[in-house]
């Protein structure tokens, strides 16, 4: 994803929440600056990967789940990703000598990480959590879509500020019982048990949701 203002643009915003420099009147013009460039957004960025992996093949069709890749995403601020020892498991017995999978192959060889490129990329002065939210009612699907509908892994959701906290101001038309963090295809507001049920079950709290050192810390 292209960064406009990629090191200048996160300490200077870091420098004014932390030191509170001239207060509002800059904070508005910083907002005002980067809020419309193209970091921000970045609905439909799809970058080229190193292996052409489809979550539609391996959610989709062979059904497996989230968590069996993404390992820590219930217990970490990162969902991680997949050592290549884990595609290993299948892929050395499957398709062991495509083309597409030589990246795979070398990785193995050399002990090497697959050098994966990033689909979301949250400014360095945002804080943000998995844990947090997989463990308190909201789903994957919420935040990245139907990945088991793509053939490349896309962004789909704007990941603005905006977007953050419209959901923590209203979380309860997003939320699903435990069961269903990971399913695909799901509507919380249609399908299942009510939102403000679910809110008490979880314990959620609104009130510092929205508050600035909830995600700038
Ligand atoms: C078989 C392993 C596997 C499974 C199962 C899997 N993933 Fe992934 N996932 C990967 C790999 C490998 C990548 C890195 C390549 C890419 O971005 O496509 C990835 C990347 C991602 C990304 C983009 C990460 C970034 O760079 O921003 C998201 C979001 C994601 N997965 C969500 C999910 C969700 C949600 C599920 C379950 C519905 C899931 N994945 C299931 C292997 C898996
Ligand atoms: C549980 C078994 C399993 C695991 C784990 C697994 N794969 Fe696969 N993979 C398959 C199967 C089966 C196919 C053939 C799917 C098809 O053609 O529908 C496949 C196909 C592929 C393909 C060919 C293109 C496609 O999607 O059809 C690539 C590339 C690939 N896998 C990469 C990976 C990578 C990278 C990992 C680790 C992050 C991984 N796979 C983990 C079973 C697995
Ligand atoms: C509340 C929204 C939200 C939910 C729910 C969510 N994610 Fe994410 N995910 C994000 C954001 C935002 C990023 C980018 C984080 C960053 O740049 O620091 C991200 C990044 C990722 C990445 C890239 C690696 C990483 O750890 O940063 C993977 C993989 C991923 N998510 C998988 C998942 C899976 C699997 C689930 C469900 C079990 C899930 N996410 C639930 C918002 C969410
Ligand atoms: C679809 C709803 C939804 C979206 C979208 C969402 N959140 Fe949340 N977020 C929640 C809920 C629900 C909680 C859990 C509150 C609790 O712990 O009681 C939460 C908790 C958090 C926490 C932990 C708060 C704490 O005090 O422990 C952080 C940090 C956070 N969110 C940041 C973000 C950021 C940054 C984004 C946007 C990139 C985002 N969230 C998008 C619903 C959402
Ligand atoms: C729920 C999480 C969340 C809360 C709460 C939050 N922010 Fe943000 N903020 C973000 C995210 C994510 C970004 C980066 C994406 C973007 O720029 O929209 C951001 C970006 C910014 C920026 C950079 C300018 C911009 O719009 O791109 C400023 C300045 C900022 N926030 C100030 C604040 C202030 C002041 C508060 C408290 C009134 C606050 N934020 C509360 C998540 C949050």
């Amino acid at each position: 994803m292209p960064q406009i203002f990629p090191r200048r643009a996160n300490s200077l915003v870091s420098a004014m929440l932390w030191g509170g420099l001239v207060g509002g009147v800059a904070l508005v013009i910083v907002a005002i600056t980067l809020g419309s460039s193209a970091h921000t957004t970045g609905v439909n960025s799809t970058p080229e990967q190193p292996v052409p992996f489809s979550h539609g093949h391996h959610v989709g069709g062979l059904g497996i789940d989230c968590r069996y890749c993404h390992t820590s995403v219930e217990q970490s601020d990162f969902a991680g990703l997949p050592p290549t020892s884990t595609c290993m498991t299948c892929h050395s017995q499957l398709w062991t000598s495509a083309a597409m999978l030589a990246p795979v192959r070398q990785s193995l060889q050399h002990d090497k990480p697959i050098a994966w490129v990033r689909v979301h990329d949250l400014p360095d002065f945002t804080y943000f959590s998995h844990r947090a939210h997989v463990n308190n009612g909201v789903g994957c699907e919420s935040c990245h879509g139907r990945v088991d509908r793509m053939p490349i892994t896309t962004q789909q959701k704007p990941l603005t500020m905006q977007w953050c906290l419209a959901c923590h101001r209203h979380p309860e038309p997003y939320l699903r019982p435990e069961n269903r963090i990971t399913a695909l295809g799901y509507d919380p507001a249609g399908d299942g048990i009510p939102g403000h049920e679910l809110r008490e079950h979880y314990g959620i709290r609104k009130d510092n949701l929205t508050e600035c050192v909830t995600c700038h810390r």
